[in-house]
């Protein structure tokens, strides 16, 4: 593994691999190996803000004998260009092709968030800001979420699901969109998809029609499926599909056709107020209610729902931990 960037079919073995890594660590909590990472330094690269993800990085590499730097983009650092060939007389003072070799002079393994503009979907499915950070730095990369995928959160949800569920193959996983205030991106319902279907689930993704997510993630969560014999479907009435699920994961996001149209969006999203997750959408006893958070109450989820016996949101959060500790550890050969 030479990075954790995007997932491919290629991924899935390595997957699996960290998954049973991560799994030993997390059982292993008061016996972790601490001075595994010793002298190596994590520098993370925040566009955008967090609170998991900066937190748990810190924490795992803080556990292990480790350093990690964060650097807020256009706060406490340079503001970064990553297109090539521009004219840099706007704001930003510095180009990825210098940042990424620099830090990779620093640190041993880098993080980068970078969300989607939310101004143009193709623009947005190239991924250009990660995908500059993988070609120019020298250490490997790991995506933090980026415009089209959050591999950790991916990890740590099918960490949380197999853990939750034991088997989870053949079992049925449904992604139901949410409304919310503002348009968000599509990175973590793409990851979502992939999880569950790398893991032998039933997928069912739940949407308002002109929701639909990017048609090459679905396409391959829809090829994984079939690999593992299971199905992968489109829904667009959500109650049924969710009452059928054994795993409900909640997520909003916006619209491509209405990016640009704040006004639209909102309205969308008012006219599909019903959307709101409530107990009413959980038809098995012990279906699972899962969300990367942060989440707004009543808006995306229903309080009688988020704190019901189905949630498992802060397990899902605590597991970000675990798994990109298999993750760093696996890329700095520490294991
Ligand atoms: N789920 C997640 O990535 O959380 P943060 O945005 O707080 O890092």
């Amino acid at each position: 593994m030479d990075g954790f960037v995007h997932w491919t079919a290629d991924s899935l073995e390595p997957l699996r691999k960290l998954l049973v890594a991560a799994t030993t660590l997390k059982s292993r909590r008061d016996r972790l190996p601490k001075d595994a990472l010793r002298g190596r330094v994590m520098g993370m690269v925040f566009f955008n803000p967090s609170l998991r993800t900066r937190t748990s990085f810190e924490s795992l590499m803080a556990r292990l004998g480790g350093h990690a730097i964060c650097l807020n983009v256009g706060g406490d650092t340079w503001a970064l260009e990553h297109r090539d060939g521009v004219v840099m007389d706007g704001a930003a003072a510095e180009h990825i092709r210098e940042a990424a070799p620099v830090l990779s002079r620093y640190c041993d393994v880098l993080g980068v968030r970078t969300f989607a503009g939310l101004k143009d979907a193709a623009g947005d499915a190239k991924d250009a800001v990660i995908r500059s950070f993988a070609r120019h730095a020298t250490v490997p990369i790991i995506n933090m979420e980026s415009a089209m995928e959050h591999p950790c959160q991916g990890l740590a949800d099918r960490m949380t699901i197999e853990e939750k569920l034991r088997d989870a193959r053949g079992k049925r996983f449904v992604l139901t969109w949410a409304p919310h205030v503002k348009g968000l991106p599509m990175a973590v319902p793409h990851s979502a998809a992939l999880a569950a279907a790398s893991a032998g689930m039933h997928v069912t993704v739940a949407h308002p029609p002109g929701y639909e997510l990017n048609a090459d993630v679905m396409a391959t969560a829809r090829r994984w499926c079939a690999e593992a014999g299971t199905s992968f479907e489109i829904a667009h009435e959500q109650t049924p599909a969710c009452r059928a699920a054994d795993v409900v994961y909640v997520k909003s996001w916006g619209s491509a056709a209405l990016y640009g149209k704040p006004d639209e969006q909102t309205a969308s999203f008012r006219a599909h107020r019903d959307w709101t997750v409530a107990l009413r959408h959980f038809g098995k006893d012990e279906a699972l209610l899962m969300h990367c958070l942060p989440v707004r109450r009543n808006v995306v989820i229903a309080d009688e729902a988020l704190d019901s016996r189905h949630r498992v949101v802060v397990d899902q959060a605590e597991n970000r931990m675990w798994a990109q500790m298999a993750v760093v550890m696996k890329l700095l050969n520490a294991e």
